[in-house]
C-alpha cells in the first residue's frame, strides 16, 4: 500500500443541519440538546465524525452562515454548556466533531462590522472591504452568489461594502493582518475546547487579488468575480499561514468547500499536507446545471454519461496526489434520491441504496447528509411562502419580479433544486411532525414521514438506514475501500456505472444500474469472489435489475 494511513481517510462523516435535526424544547427549531439526545442513533449508524453546520450567534439571514459572534452559541440552539455536553457526548461514544468555519464573511451584525460602518477612520474599517462607487454605481460589476450586485451602498460613510453572498454577509478583509490574527485566535480557541476539525465555508474566496470588472456572460446581469477572488495564489498563501499558525498544532480533519477544477482541488488538498486534508468538489452537482445566466435554476437532470465523466475525472485526478471527499448531498443541494435516483414509491429505496453504494465504494472520505440515510426526498413546495431560503427569495426578485422568467418555470426549478428541499425536518418517527418537534416546525415537514422515518427503518433489516450501516461497517473492515486505486469500467455503457478498486492483490468490483429498467451487464458475474453488499437479494445472470447495485471482492 503506497498511501499513508490516516484516521480521517478511514472515517465516514455525517453532516447535521442543526435547525432541522431535532428540537428539544418545542419552539419548532432544532437545537444542540436535540443533537445530544440523538447521539446514540448516530453511534448505531456507525459514523466516525459529526459535522454540525453553524451554531454560532447569528441573526439567521442565511441560517447561521452569517455569524455575529464566533465564540458564542445561537440563542435558538442553546448555550455554551449545551455545546460542551454535546461535545462530551460525541467523544464519549468515540466519535469526533467537525465544526463549520465561516470566515469569508461575517454577519453585518457582528460587532466588527457595526464598528466598521461607523466612520471611515474607525479602527475596524479595514476589517471589511469598502470602496468608493463609480458615480452612483457600485465600484465594479460583480454579482453576488445570491443575486443582485455584490456591493451595498452605506449612507453613513458614503461608500460601498463587498458581499459575495447576501447583503447581511459582508466579506472580511483577509488582506488585513488583524483579521487573520482574529480568525486564527478564534480557531485556536475552538481547538483548545477540543473540537476535531473544520469544514471551511467558501474558503476559496478569501484571497481577493483585485477589484476589476468581471466577465459578463451572455444574458447575465452582472460580471463574475471568479478571476479576482476564486482560488487565487493569495488564498493559498493564507491557508498556509493558517496551517502554520493553527492547524499544525492539532490532529484535525480539515475540509475545504472550494470547488474549482481537479488541478485546483489538488492545490488545496495535496498529500504533502501543506494546506487542507480534503476538498469538496462541486462539479457533479453544480456542474450538471445548464450553465446559463440563470445559474443553477434549470430543468437539467443528471444523465449518467455527464455524471460519470465528472466523477471519474475527480477520482483519477486526485488519487496519489490529493485526498478527495465523496458525497451527493448537503444543505445546499436537493435530496440525492430525488435528484440522481428515483423518489417514486417503486424505486425510492432501491435507488437510494444504489447511490449510496456508488459513492461509498469510491476513493475519498464519504459525507452523509442528515436524512440521506433514510432515503429522505425533496418536498417540492408549490407555494412561494413555504420557502425559507434567502437564495430563493433573491432569485425570485431578480428573475421573476423583473419579468425575465415565468413564475411557473421558477417554481418548478425551485421545487427541483432549491436548498430548502434538504432543510425540511429530520424524520424521526411517525408521530406528528415526524417527531422533530412538539411545536410548529420552522419549515414544513415532508408529508411522507409516516413511510420514511428513522424509527421504522431501524427495525427493518431491508431499510435504507440498515444498508448505510452496512456500507459504513464495510469501510471499517476493508482497507481496499479506503486505499485501493480506482479503475473506471464500462465507460461507454449507457446504463451502468461500474468501476474497480485494487489493493495488494485484492480486487473490488462495483456495478450500479443507473436506470429503472433491467439492463444487460456481465462484468459483475465475471468478476467472481465474495459479494460484500447488494440492494437485491436475488440476481439475474447477465442482467442488472432496476437500480441494482452489486459489490464483489476477490482476494
Ligand atoms: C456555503 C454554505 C452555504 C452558504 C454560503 C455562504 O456555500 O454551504 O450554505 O449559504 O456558503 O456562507
Ligand atoms: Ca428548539
Amino acid at each position: 500500500m503506497d498511501e499513508p494511513r490516516a484516521w480521517w481517510k478511514e472515517a465516514v462523516v455525517y453532516q447535521i443541519y442543526p435547525r432541522s435535526f431535532a428540537d428539544s424544547n418545542g419552539d419548532g427549531i432544532g437545537d444542540l440538546n436535540g443533537i445530544t439526545a440523538h447521539l446514540d442513533y448516530l453511534h448505531e449508524l456507525g459514523v466516525d465524525v459529526i459535522w454540525v453546520s453553524p451554531f454560532y450567534k447569528s441573526p439567521n439571514d442565511d441560517n447561521g452562515y452569517d455569524i455575529s459572534d464566533y465564540r458564542d452559541i445561537m440563542d435558538e440552539f442553546g448555550t455554551m454548556e449545551d455545546f460542551d455536553r454535546m461535545l462530551e457526548g460525541i467523544h464519549q461514544r468515540g466519535m469526533r466533531l467537525l465544526i463549520d468555519l465561516v470566515v469569508n464573511h461575517s454577519s453585518d451584525e457582528h460587532p466588527w462590522f457595526v464598528e466598521s460602518r461607523k466612520s471611515r477612520d474607525n479602527p475596524y474599517r479595514d476589517y471589511y472591504i469598502w470602496r468608493d462607487g463609480k458615480g452612483d454605481a457600485p465600484p465594479n460589476n460583480w454579482g453576488s452568489c445570491f443575486s443582485g450586485s455584490a456591493w451595498q451602498y452605506d449612507e453613513t460613510t458614503g461608500q460601498w461594502y463587498l458581499h459575495l453572498f447576501s447583503r447581511k454577509q459582508p466579506d472580511l478583509n483577509w488582506a488585513n493582518p488583524k483579521v487573520r490574527d482574529a480568525v486564527f485566535d478564534m480557531m485556536t480557541w475552538w481547538c483548545d475546547k477540543g473540537i476535531d476539525g473544520f469544514r471551511m465555508d467558501v474558503i476559496g474566496m478569501i484571497g481577493k487579488e483585485n477589484f476589476d470588472d468581471g466577465e459578463v456572460g451572455p444574458g447575465a446581469l452582472y460580471g463574475s468575480f471568479e478571476k479576482s477572488c476564486q482560488h487565487t495564489a493569495t488564498t493559498h498563501r493564507y491557508l498556509r499561514m493558517m496551517r502554520e499558525r493553527v492547524l499544525d498544532h492539532y490532529d484535525l480533519l480539515t475540509v475545504g468547500e472550494a470547488g474549482g477544477t481537479v488541478e485546483q482541488g489538488i492545490q488545496y488538498a495535496g498529500l504533502d499536507g501543506s494546506e487542507l486534508n480534503m476538498i469538496f468538489s462541486f462539479e457533479h452537482n453544480d456542474g450538471l446545471n445548464d450553465g446559463t445566466e440563470l445559474g443553477k435554476w434549470s430543468d437539467h437532470g443528471a444523465p449518467l454519461n455527464e455524471f460519470r465523466e465528472i466523477m471519474n475525472r475527480w477520482q483519477l485526478g486526485l488519487i496519489g496526489k490529493a485526498w478527495n471527499t465523496v458525497y451527493l448531498s448537503n444543505h445546499d443541494q436537493p435530496r440525492q434520491v430525488s435528484r440522481y435516483g428515483n423518489d417514486g414509491p417503486l424505486f425510492r429505496v432501491r435507488s437510494a441504496k444504489m447511490l449510496a453504494t456508488l459513492i461509498h465504494m469510491m476513493h475519498g472520505t464519504p459525507y452523509i447528509y442528515n436524512g440521506e440515510e433514510l432515503g429522505m426526498t425533496n418536498i417540492c413546495f408549490t407555494r412561494l411562502e413555504d420557502y425559507r431560503d434567502v437564495e430563493v427569495f433573491n432569485a425570485w426578485k431578480q428573475w421573476v419580479e423583473s419579468g425575465r422568467v415565468h413564475p411557473e418555470d421558477m417554481m418548478r426549478w425551485f421545487a427541483r433544486i432549491s436548498r430548502d428541499n434538504a432543510r425540511t425536518p429530520m424524520q424521526w418517527d411517525s408521530s406528528p411532525n415526524a417527531g422533530f418537534t412538539t411545536g410548529t416546525p420552522w419549515i414544513r415537514v415532508n408529508g411522507n414521514y409516516p413511510d420514511v422515518n428513522a424509527a421504522d427503518e431501524m427495525k427493518d433489516p431491508d431499510s435504507v438506514f440498515n444498508y448505510y450501516k452496512k456500507l459504513i461497517a464495510l469501510r471499517h473492515e476493508h482497507l481496499i475501500i479506503v486505499y485501493g486505486n480506482y479503475i473506471p469500467m464500462l465507460n461507454d455503457d449507457p446504463n451502468v456505472y461500474a468501476y474497480r478498486r485494487e489493493l495488494d492483490g485484492e480486487t473490488l468490483t462495483v456495478c450500479c444500474n443507473w436506470t429503472d429498467r433491467t439492463v444487460p451487464c456481465t462484468l459483475i458475474d465475471e468478476a467472481g469472489g465474495e459479494e460484500l453488499i447488494s440492494n437485491y437479494r436475488f440476481h439475474k445472470p447477465g442482467l442488472l435489475q432496476p437500480y441494482e447495485a452489486r459489490v464483489v471482492l476477490k482476494k
